[in-house]
């Protein structure tokens, strides 16, 4: 997949840009709050169907102005040009379409453009709260696979809807009626999401566990494991979530939520035999979010023959002389990518950038 370019009207501190991208390196360069992540945000909101910074889009409208809009033109790697646009208006829904033709929502882009994103605060994937790994997870068998897409969008249907009974149930200290039929739906697709994942694992732990080995120089060192919260042995997850939820009735009939399910999950992740959470170091735990995210990008390639976008957010400053020059490596594997970086020059950034762009006060110009 390559990105052409943009066109930008209103997003954050971007009153407008035109940019056409190299389809290797593009460095982003520019002092503290110019833009970088912004522009960032802008592209990646189709990847991800939302935007990786904040719920509200609301936030992502220009200050004083009421809509933002974006338009992105790609070609896929079997050279199918599309288009993608999306307009925003302040407290109102996102208007997107694909190929000029008007799609639902943000969600009917999401998989279009596989994209990887490596910012900072992905440090928090190895040592904060179980959710984020879960997104990642979720995310990765997305772009993997549209099935895998499929799943996800189903159980949050299911346990939305039943959620809603048990809020409806518990607001009129009343029976949830009819909770059987969406315990079966909730364990049905609860189970497949339980599988998913695992097959999601599976592509993930053995790439993960080869990029740690060549940049750490020792092979072995990492493993990932998926923590059920219902099911211990991940024998039978549909029978095993039935009965977790109807062990839990009482309690969700007063609290009027769903109480047992894939989305209470973990993963649990090893490096050199010791729980990464909990006996990490900085830089291990760095290290090993940037590993998962190397090893979604390979897993997307490889899996769904599309290579895809790689951003990475200001992430060289961080990491040591020796991983940087490892992971730039890893990058020159073909992937398009678009790096930011506060200063240019700096080690481990890719001085060969077949494009650089500055970018000053959200008005973003190509460097010649
Ligand atoms: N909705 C908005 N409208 C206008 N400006 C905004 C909006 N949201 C954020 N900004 C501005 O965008 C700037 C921050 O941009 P961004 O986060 O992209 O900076 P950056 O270049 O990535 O900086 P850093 O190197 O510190 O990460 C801030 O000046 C902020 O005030
Ligand atoms: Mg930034």
């Amino acid at each position: 997949m390559i990105i052409r370019g943009v066109d930008i009207t209103n997003f954050r501190n971007i009153a407008r840009a035109t940019i056409a991208f190299s389809p290797s390196f593009n460095l982003i360069e520019g002092r503290n709050a110019q833009g970088k992540t912004n522009l960032l945000e802008a592209i990646y909101l189709f990847c991800l169907g939302r935007s990786f910074r904040t719920r509200s889009l609301d936030e992502a409208v220009r200050f004083g102005e009421e809509y933002f809009f974006v338009k992105i033109a790609g070609t896929s790697d079997s050279g199918v040009d599309f288009e993608m646009e999306a307009a925003y208006e302040r407290e109102g829904r996102a208007r997107v379409s694909i190929n000029g033709k008007r799609a639902a929502g943000f969600a009917d882009a999401v998989g279009v453009i596989p994209g990887v994103i490596f910012v900072p605060e992905d440090i928090l994937l190895a040592s904060g709260p179980p959710a984020g790994r879960r997104a990642y997870l979720d995310y990765t068998a997305a772009q993997i696979s549209l099935m895998f897409l499929r799943d996800i969008k189903e159980y949050r249907l299911v346990l939305r809807q039943r959620n809603a009974l048990l809020e409806r149930a518990a607001r009129d200290c009343a029976q949830p009626e009819g909770i059987e039929a969406w315990d079966e739906a909730v364990a049905a697709k609860g189970a497949a999401i339980v599988r998913m994942r695992l097959e999601t694992i599976g592509e993930i732990a053995r790439r993960a566990e080869k990029f740690f080995g060549e940049i750490v120089g020792e092979p072995g060192g990492f493993r990932m494991e998926y923590a059920c919260s219902f099911s211990p042995t991940l024998k039978e997850p549909e029978t095993e979530l039935r009965e977790a939820l109807a062990r839990a009735r009482e309690a969700e009939r007063r609290r009027g939520y769903t109480m047992a399910g894939p989305h209470y999950d973990d993963v649990r992740i090893f490096l050199e035999g010791a729980e990464l959470r909990r006996y990490g170091s900085q830089g291990r735990k760095r290290l090993a979010a940037l590993v998962l995210k190397l090893a979604q990008a390979l897993a997307i390639l490889e899996r769904r023959g599309e290579r895809p976008v790689v951003m990475l957010d200001d992430i060289f400053s961080e990491l040591d002389r020796d991983t940087a020059a490892r992971v730039r490596e890893h990058l020159t594997g073909g992937y398009q990518s678009f790096i930011t970086t506060p200063r240019a020059n700096e080690p481990g950034v890719p001085g060969d950038a077949a494009a650089r762009f500055a970018i000053e006060a959200g008005s973003v110009s190509p460097i010649a």
